[in-house]
């Protein structure tokens, strides 16, 4: 539905130029919801104002649906009203001199993307029950919480109609128990509708838990592109893996086919392919990935260690360990653990990621 390829776009600034976009692919398919995700300044927002037309990208091109819509090289430029698209931004950009009614039935009724009006009525009842604003629809958009300011920017943006959605971070400026709520909201809209969304965002939680696809970008490149789960736990390098959550970091040097000798110690890993014997790695676990024991024998076969930290998360308890100069953290639903408490740790082989030091 969107194809992008080697788009690349720079901009002019006082030290040189910056190359904002530097040649990223990316297809995101009918009825997708794709999120770009990535720290800011990476170039999320100047991807999709490639793709909605508020850009002239450099180079690359740029399709949706069919039509090419951006392609430099040749001259093509569609300007933004004749693409198929609707956009909902970081700023609701709502006017507040209007009802909600108005302001969702607005694009519809003026320029180049007018319906007669008893399509407009149609359109604009349907978004705003689709968003649940249908009992405030002659509200004056002033009177409205954040939240619901929120929906009807994405009942304006449903009204079109549009064969693909853009969205720049549009849950950022809400609190965190309203972007809590409306995440869920959009996830539940958007599977319902099926229409095809790209979605912009530097949170990772709400790239996991909405998207079918993640692309992975930092400094203009796109990084990784996958399901949630696969990004999650196999992220390519050091960078995803960060950017997706938490992970713990050690040294070691692979000493066996399925063993790696760590600075705490020697460790069961499952070593993939293209890492051989000696190389030096740095190897990463999550934390939820690790178990904690208290240390049932003098002797044990597992690295020993002692909690310093406990953090009470409420659905689990997060814990700062000190295993020998090394410090993890530990992700675990058992609570029974205290500062200064002796433990093992058990590391599951397939838990482990594994990243040749460069
Ligand atoms: N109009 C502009 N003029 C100059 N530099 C820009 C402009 N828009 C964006 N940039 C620069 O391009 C880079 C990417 O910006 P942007 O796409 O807004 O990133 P993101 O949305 O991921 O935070 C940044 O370094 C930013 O400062
Ligand atoms: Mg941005």
């Amino acid at each position: 539905m969107i194809q992008i390829q080697g788009l690349t776009k720079t901009f002019g600034s006082v030290g040189g130029r910056i190359a904002a976009v530097n040649g990223i692919d990316l297809e995101v398919e009918e009825g997708e919801f794709c999120v770009l995700l990535g720290p800011s300044g990476c170039g999320k927002t100047t991807t999709l104002r490639c793709i909605a037309g508020l850009e002239r990208p450099d180079g690359g091109l740029i399709r949706i649906g069919h039509t090419l819509v951006a392609h430099p090289e040749t001259g093509v430029f569609v300007p933004p009203e004749k693409r198929d698209i609707s956009m909902v931004f970081q700023s609701y950009a709502i006017w507040p001199h209007m009802t909600v009614y108005d302001n969702v039935a607005f694009p519809l009724s003026w320029g180049k993307r007018k319906v007669n009006k008893h399509e407009v009525g149609r359109r604009v009842d349907h978004a705003l029950a689709l968003v649940k604003l249908e009992a405030l629809k002659n509200r004056p958009s002033t009177d409205l919480s954040g939240g619901q300011q929120q929906r009807v920017a994405l009942a304006r943006a449903l009204a079109l109609e549009a064969k693909v959605i853009l969205m720049d971070e549009p849950l950022s400026n809400l609190d965190a128990r309203l972007r809590d709520e409306m995440r869920i909201e959009l996830k539940r809209l958007t599977s319902q509708l099926r229409v095809t969304t790209l979605y912009v965002t530097h949170d990772q939680i709400e790239a996991l838990s909405l998207a079918d696809k993640v692309c992975v970008m930092n400094e203009g490149s796109l990084l990784q592109v996958g399901k949630p789960e696969e990004v999650y736990k196999q992220p390519r390098d050091r960078f995803v893996s960060e950017f997706l959550g938490q992970m713990n970091f050690l040294t070691g040097r692979i000493a066996a086919a399925d063993c790696v000798e760590s600075e705490i110690g020697k460790l069961a890993v499952m070593i993939p392919r293209g890492l051989t014997i000696g190389d030096d790695v740095t190897l990463g676990i999550r934390p939820e990935s690790i178990d904690l024991r208290r240390n049932s024998e003098e002797v044990s076969r597992f690295p020993q260690g002692e909690v310093t930290v406990r953090s009470f998360l409420g659905n689990s308890v997060l814990y700062e360990v000190r295993v020998g100069d090394a410090m993890l953290r530990v992700q675990t639903g058992d609570d029974s653990f205290l500062p200064q408490d002796s433990i093992e740790l058990h590391f599951p082989a397939d838990a482990w990621r594994l990243f040749l030091k460069s």
